[in-house]
């Protein structure tokens, strides 16, 4: 059965199109938003050459003109000089501002390709294909695109929102199971932040989702975008302090992956520990209910999510990656802590020695 979520945006309003096995039906639902269409560039991971070529071969049934870009796996692609070769194959390719990007990938094609297509001829239109759960549930929705620098991650980028998204959870069945836990601890975050009835079915759920059920992923995802959508429609860019909300467990868990260069945890493993810290400062400062932190360490143990570092962290490097975090105002640490089981509260300016605290006491 094929779901779909709606993002209210106005005029740039789109559907996220939910299925299993259901690649040809959700791709005619998908391109119903970009019609004409007479031409399309895939941007692809190079591990996905079987839907590239799947997609391709519906669309050239269609009569659409199609070429495509390969891109390598991993971080490394979302520089200044991928985006460079993509522009010049796009042009190459006689790109137009008509044409549609296919992004068919996780974050990392998507972040890239999404902002390929932002700035190509000032804009082009584009469709999210993503691959993995956590693009699934969070970096497909709501138009965030970009690159890194090499000293800075997602130092440049865009708001620029897809035209539509397809989702299938077929594809999950071959992700690695490291990869697909890490979108599992994105999954948690939305519970805590926003949904305690989530929360509860995770919890009650973990033996089928672990196997990868393909209705419970369904129903997971499908919940996952209705909430990201519901925050996305209500501050696009960031503005009113509400999408900062999904940053519940980042500031830890960015400095996390920043201290550990990139290369020891995934990004979810890091955002759970992060959530642990964070769950925790909130318990110690009488913020949040103790048995609700227990609640939410216990769940990421059972999903087999990290949550401390081992081995330990440097905790004043670690301080001081959490200090440089884009979230923060005019230097001034800005947490995301929650305060009941669905309700997080932003809180500005705690004694670093707390934040130390909860550092020290996961690593
Ligand atoms: N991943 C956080 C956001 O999209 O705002």
């Amino acid at each position: 059965m094929t779901t779909s979520v709606q993002v209210d945006l106005q005029e740039r309003s789109y559907s996220i199109w939910i299925g299993t096995d259901q690649w040809n039906e959700n791709l005619n639902r998908s391109l119903e938003a970009f019609q004409p269409i007479q031409h399309a560039f895939l941007i692809w991971d190079e591990h996905l050459s079987s839907i590239r070529s799947a997609i391709e071969h519906s669309l050239s049934v269609r009569g659409v003109r199609t070429q495509d870009y390969r891109v390598s796996s991993g971080e490394g692609s979302k520089s200044v000089a991928s985006l460079s070769a993509i522009w010049e194959a796009m042009l190459t390719a006689r790109t137009d501002r008509k044409s549609v990007v296919i992004a068919i990938g996780g974050g990392v094609v998507g972040d890239l390709a999404g902002f390929a297509a932002a700035t190509y001829m000032r804009g082009i239109r584009f469709l999210q294909v993503p691959t993995t759960l956590l693009a699934m549930v969070d970096s497909s929705v709501g138009g965030k695109t970009g690159i890194n620098l090499p000293q800075s991650k997602n130092a440049i980028g865009a708001f620029w929102q897809p035209h539509a998204v397809l989702i299938d959870t077929s594809v999950l069945k071959s992700l690695p199971d490291r990869e697909f836990r890490s979108g599992l601890a994105e999954i948690v975050k939305y519970g805590v932040i926003l949904d305690p009835i989530l929360f509860e079915w995770i919890e009650q759920n973990v033996a089928p989702i672990l196997a990868r059920d393909s209705k419970s992923l369904e129903r997971l995802i499908q919940r996952s975008c209705e909430l990201k959508a519901q925050v996305v429609s209500n501050d696009e860019r960031e503005t009113t302090g509400l999408r900062a909300i999904l940053n519940y467990g980042h500031t830890f868990g960015h400095a996390i992956e920043a201290i550990t260069t990139y290369g020891k945890y995934l990004h979810g493993e890091a955002i759970a520990i992060g959530m642990t810290m964070a769950g925790w400062l909130a318990a110690e400062k009488g913020l949040w209910p103790k048995d609700s932190w227990q609640r939410q360490t216990s769940l990421l143990e059972r999903l087999n999510l990290p949550t401390r570092c081992e081995p330990a962290v440097d905790c004043e490097a670690m301080l001081a990656a959490m200090q440089t975090d884009k979230k923060n105002e005019h230097g001034v640490l800005n947490l995301i802590l929650p305060t009941r089981l669905g309700e997080v509260h932003s809180v500005k300016g705690l004694a670093l020695d707390d934040v130390r605290r909860a550092i020290r006491a996961f690593s």
